[in-house]
């Protein structure tokens, strides 16, 4: 817990979990995520482990923990490829990660080489995410060229610069401004997981604030969740089946996809592309088992004028 009184984002773990467990087992070639076990405690790897060998244990608690890896490595394999694919066409030199979680990008996109990335996040997660990194392995490359960072395995991209913000309470252009981001250059933002844990006042003060740093030649790629019965279900009986991931992260905002591109359109970006994880999901010809949830993910594309 940090002085904010917040613990850091489990949920973030949990999607960690789902890329570990499906590299190098999902999709070869297209998905891949190394660096996603590195940044695991111990006992995160247990269910990984038992996913990758597809050995369900006993005990509900241990197979709901089983269960909701399994299927999350189902939903992130999509989401993923179709957010790598999105940056590697859209290399912009700055890039900034709302919300991060456990994102490896920066530490395996060689395309990042020249990128400068901004991993934004609420302080008790960014805190984690740093020590996480500091235990993954010693430094040989600095993730933050103004200081020593904290140890960590090297990155790909050109630096990684941490920037704390709880997107409920703090100005993310300060934020920004502060961390040497540059408003004036194009920029790549990714959002992905985060959308459905604000409020749509949240989502629209945010939508607000990188509009506004957001020059000619800039992209949005967002990933967010529409309404679905199902999927909601789902999420509850999981907490019903003993797992406590979710209930400390409710989902705060669902959007269909007209009223997302209208709010996006209403500062200035258009939406080129706008697909469901299910449609991905059969592009890439991966497991469909979990179809509400992959039917009710989205990642769109939106670009700045
Ligand atoms: C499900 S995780 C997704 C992490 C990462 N983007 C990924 O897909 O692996 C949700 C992330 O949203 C962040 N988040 C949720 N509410 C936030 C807020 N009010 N301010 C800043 N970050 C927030 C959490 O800290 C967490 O890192």
């Amino acid at each position: 817990m940090n002085e904010s009184g917040r613990t850091a984002s489990r949920t973030a773990v949990l999607v960690c979990q789902g890329r570990a467990a499906a590299d190098g087992r999902a999709v070869p070639g297209r998905f891949a995520d190394p660096m996603a076990v590195r940044l695991l405690r111990a006992p995160e790897r247990v269910p990984v482990d038992e996913v990758r060998a597809s050995t369900p244990p006993d005990g509900m608690r241990a197979r709901t923990a089983y269960e909701s890896v399994r299927a999350c490595a189902e939903v992130v394999v999509p989401r993923t490829v179709a957010i790598d694919e999105a940056l590697r066409a859209r290399v912009t030199g700055q890039l900034v990660i709302l919300g991060a979680g456990l994102d490896t990008r920066a530490w395996r996109l060689p395309e990042l080489a020249g990128t400068d990335v901004w991993e934004v996040d609420h302080p008790a997660s960014q805190e984690d995410k740093r020590a996480r990194l500091a235990a993954a392995a010693p430094a040989d490359r600095t993730v933050d060229e103004d200081g020593p960072g904290p140890a960590g395995p090297p990155v790909t991209a050109r630096f990684v610069r941490f920037t704390p913000v709880d997107f409920a309470v703090d100005d993310l252009g300060a934020a920004l401004d502060a961390a040497g981001h540059d408003p004036a250059r194009p920029t790549t933002w990714l959002w992905e997981g985060v959308v459905p844990y604000l409020t749509r006042d949240e989502v629209r003060a945010t939508v607000a604030a990188l509009a506004a740093r957001t020059a000619p030649g800039s992209a949005l790629v967002v990933n967010y969740q529409t309404p679905s019965v199902k999927a909601a279900a789902g999420r509850l009986l999981a907490r019903v089946l003993g797992s406590s991931v979710t209930s400390g992260e409710p989902w705060r905002s669902l959007w269909r996809p007209e009223q997302l591109a209208a709010l996006l359109a209403e500062y200035g970006l258009r939406v080129v592309s706008d697909d469901t994880l299910l449609a991905l999901a059969h592009s890439l010809g991966s497991p469909t088992r979990v179809r509400a949830s992959l039917r009710s993910g989205r990642v769109a594309v939106a670009e700045g004028h």
